[in-house]
C-alpha cells in the first residue's frame, strides 16, 4: 500500500496562500563538490536546509567510509559560524566495492546511502558500474543493512536515445535487481519520465524517487528557447510536456513515495557555456522557491510540508527537524550570476524574477 503523507503545512498570513511555513525541510540530493567551489556553495544550501544527502562524485569518489568521513569534516569546517546544517554522506558504488565496506557505513551513523551510477552517465562517474551483477554480494550487504541505493537510473548504451535512457534502465537493470535483492532499499533520483513516476508509485514501499525542481518546472523546449540553453541541461535531460506533468502528479500526490531532492549541481560558468557543456542546474540557492512555484502551479502547496519535509526521513528512518522555515509570495530577483572568491556560478532563472521568496 503507498504510504501517505498528511497535508499539515501550515498556510497563515494576510491572504492564506501567501504566506507558507513549512517544517525545517531537507535535500536528499546534493553536489557540493570539495575545496573552494563546497566552500562557495555550501551556505546556499544550508541556508534553507536542516540536512542534505551530499552526493559523493568527485574526484577521485568517494568510495570508502574513511574518505566520507573526512568529506565530512571538510564541509562542517566550511559551515559559516552559527550555521546548524548535518550533511548526510553516501558511499559511491563500484564493482570492487566490498561486503565489508558496506557493514562499515552502515555502522559509522554517518553514511546513509550507497550511490549507484553507471560508468559514463554523467559527471565523474567513469569509476561507476559497468554491470551492476557484478556487484551482487554488495548489494546483498547493503539490503541486509536496510540502507537504501540512491540510482542515477540510465543506461549508457549509445545505441539508446538518449531521451528513452531512464525507461530502459528501470526495465533492464533495475527491475532485475530488485528481483534479485528483495530486501534492497531504492530510491531512483531525479526521476524525469512518466514511466519512472508509474515504477514508483506502482512498485513496493521500499522503492521511492526523489524531484528536482527543475524537472517539475521544464521541459526539454527549456533546452532550446530562443537559442541553445547549457545553464537548462542536466542529466537526466529533461524530457516532453507530458513527462513533466506527470512528475508535478506524481510530487504533489501526497504519496510519500516521492519527495525532494535538488540535484544542485555547481559548474563554473565557463564549463557550461562551453563547445561541450557540463551536465547541472544550479538550483541550491533558491531550491524551496522554485518548488513552491511548481506546487503553486497546480494548487498543491498544501503537499509541499509532506514532499520536502516528512516523506524523506520517513524513508532514511531518520528524525523530522525542528524549527520552521517561511516563505512568502514576494517577486525575487536572481542575479545574472553567483559570483564569491574565484567561483561564478550561474543559477537556474539567472536574470528572472521568482514569485516567492525564502524569509530569514
Ligand atoms: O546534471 C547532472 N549533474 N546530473 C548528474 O547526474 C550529475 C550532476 C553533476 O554532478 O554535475
Ligand atoms: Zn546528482
Amino acid at each position: 500500500m503507498t504510504p501517505t503523507v498528511p497535508s499539515p503545512a501550515v498556510v497563515a498570513g494576510p491572504a492564506a496562500t501567501d504566506l507558507l511555513t513549512l517544517r525545517r525541510p531537507d535535500d536528499w540530493h546534493l553536489h557540493l563538490r570539495d575545496g573552494a567551489v563546497m566552500a562557495a556553495v555550501l551556505d546556499d544550501t544550508a541556508r534553507q536546509f536542516a540536512r542534505a544527502v551530499v552526493m559523493p562524485n568527485l574526484k577521485p569518489p568517494v568510495t570508502t567510509v574513511a574518505q566520507a568521513a573526512d568529506y565530512r569534516e571538510r564541509i562542517l569546517a566550511a559551515l559559516q559560524p552559527g550555521r546548524v546544517f548535518e550533511p548526510l554522506m553516501t558511499l559511491y558504488l563500484t564493482e570492487a566495492t566490498p561486503a565489508s565496506e558496506i557493514g562499515l557505513a552502515a555502522r559509522s551513523g554517518f553514511v546513509h546511502a550507497v550511490k549507484l551510477y553507471p560508468a559514463g552517465a554523467t559527471t565523474n562517474s567513469n569509476a561507476g558500474v559497468r554491470d551492476l551483477r557484478h556487484c551482487d554480494s554488495a548489494l546483498a550487504a547493503l539490503a541486509e543493512t536496510g540502507m537504501p541505493l540512491l540510482v542515477h537510473a540510465e543506461v549508457t548504451d549509445p545505441a539508446v536515445d538518449i531521451f528513452d535512457r531512464e525507461k530502459v534502465f528501470l526495465e533492464q537493470v533495475l527491475r532485475p535487481a530488485l528481483d534479485r535483492h528483495p530486501q534492497l532499499r531504492v530510491v531512483v533520483e531525479h526521476i524525469t519520465t512518466a514511466e519512472a513516476a508509474a515504477f514508483v508509485s506502482q512498485g513496493e514501499d521500499r522503492v521511492a524517487a526523489t524531484l528536482t525542481a527543475h524537472h517539475l518546472l521544464y521541459n526539454r523546449n527549456a533546452l532550446f528557447q530562443g537559442g541553445l540553453r547549457p545553464h537548462m541541461y542536466c542529466l537526466p535531460v529533461l524530457k516532453r510536456e507530458a513527462h513533466r506533468q506527470a512528475l508535478v502528479a506524481a510530487a504533489t500526490s501526497g504519496s510519500a513515495r516521492f519527495f525532494l531532492g535538488t540535484d544542485s549541481a555547481p559548474h563554473a560558468r565557463e564549463l557550461k557555456e562551453h563547445a561541450c557543456g557540463c551536465a547541472g542546474c544550479y538550483t541550491a540557492a533558491h531550491a524551496l522557491e522554485l518548488y513552491a512555484e511548481a506546487f503553486d502551479q497546480v494548487g498543491a502547496l498544501s503537499r509541499l510540508e509532506g514532499f520536502a519535509s516528512l516523506a524523506g526521513p520517513a524513508f532514511y528512518g531518520l528524525p523530522l527537524n525542528a524549527g520552521q522555515v517561511r516563505l512568502q509570495r514576494r517577486p525575487q530577483l536572481v542575479p545574472t550570476e553567483l559570483a564569491r572568491g574565484d567561483i561564478a556560478v550561474v543559477p537556474l532563472r539567472s536574470g528572472e524574477t521568482l514569485p516567492w521568496t525564502l524569509l530569514d
